[in-house]
């Protein structure tokens, strides 16, 4: 077990500058590195090019570089850190948390391809990409599953239902939010502001807040314990993924408000809609056995959210300030 700061310190100590040493550390590093690697460090890279966002292309050539197999991974040892190590409370609380995840995989990696027919030809690259991403975290959760939590079935959907049971109420709120939205541009693929409003779902709201806060809670637990190497290695190595995954959106949010400033009104709307329907949650989360408390949880979504709006250059409307104050967000992620 590594000493542990609290979150709430860590929290209040801002943003973290990376050295090129360790930017270069985070983006070449191989599989068998990343176990080496601090997951808030890779959280601050998502950050780190936000204000001069890289372009599809740039962000593509990452992808060839960094893509990672699946099934190099070995769950030997997180297999037996499940069962001796961790408690029945830690054992619980992980899994509520990682079933959002595990069915926020599957559903981004289905909900993406109607995206991408409106988008532009270098775009529809980065997207081809992300979506074979998306295919192995869902991978790499369905190995997860059934490997080290012990659920079982003849295919990827049985270990799904299997998993349900854990997946907190909102995951109905922000995933049911993405499938109405992709039927949105499903019928009109074209329709920008469809489109705005699907980006400030899944890039800002699904990747940029919940999957980042959800990856920061968990392997900083895995870390503190010492426990499940092999989850920490593929989702450290999701997490970079990400990175790309929202520095892309937020491009694309970006330049869409650029062109069509009126734009910004897409982006509210949903941001209230989302944050509303936040506070409903009959299966909570019980954070503290990973070392959280729900406040902190809360600080670091409203930290994810303002970070990525302050760096794209996007401002919050006075009432959406004031909805973050008490609203209270529940996990899954993407
Ligand atoms: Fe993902
Ligand atoms: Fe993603």
């Amino acid at each position: 077990m590594t000493e542990r700061k609290s979150p709430t310190a860590v929290l209040h100590e801002g943003p973290r500058a990376l050295t090129d040493e360790q930017v270069r550390e985070i983006e070449e590093t191989e599989l068998d590195g990343v176990l080496a690697v601090d997951i808030d460090d890779v959280i601050e890279y998502v950050h780190r090019d936000l204000k001069s966002l890289p372009d599809f292309m740039t962000l593509y050539r990452r992808y060839l570089k960094q893509r990672w197999d699946v099934y190099d991974l070995d769950f030997t040892q997180d297999k037996i850190d499940w069962t001796e190590k961790m408690t029945a409370e830690e054992r619980e609380s992980f899994t509520a948390i990682s079933s959002g995840f595990h069915h926020g995989e599957r559903q981004v990696e289905i909900e993406l391809p109607v995206f991408m027919i409106g988008a532009s030809e270098e775009e529809k690259v980065h997207i081809a990409a992300q979506i074979e991403d998306e295919a192995r975290h869902t991978v790499f959760f369905d190995r997860f599953y059934r490997e080290v939590v012990g659920l079982d079935g003849d295919d990827i959907m049985d270990v799904l239902d299997a998993s349900f049971p854990w997946v907190s109420e909102t995951f109905v709120g922000p995933f049911g939010l993405l499938a109405y939205q992709a039927d949105e541009v499903r019928l009109n693929p074209y329709d920008e502001r469809a489109r705005v409003r699907y980006g400030t779902t899944y890039f800002l709201w699904i990747e940029g807040v919940l999957a980042l806060s959800v990856m920061k809670v968990t392997l900083s637990y895995a870390r503190w314990r010492g426990v499940l190497p092999a989850y920490y290695t593929g989702f450290t190595a999701t997490c970079r993924d990400e990175s790309r995954h929202v520095q892309g959106g937020m491009k694309y949010l970006q330049d869409a408000v650029r062109k069509d400033p009126t734009m910004i009104h897409e982006i509210h709307n949903t941001l209230r809609t989302i944050l509303s329907m936040s506070g409903v949650a009959s299966r909570r989360i019980y954070f503290e056995p990973l070392g959280w408390t729900e406040e902190e949880v809360n600080l670091l979504f409203i930290q994810q959210l303002r970070r990525k709006l302050n760096d794209v250059g996007i401002d919050l409307a006075p009432d959406l300030e004031e909805m973050l104050n008490y609203v209270k967000p529940e996990l899954a992620g993407g």
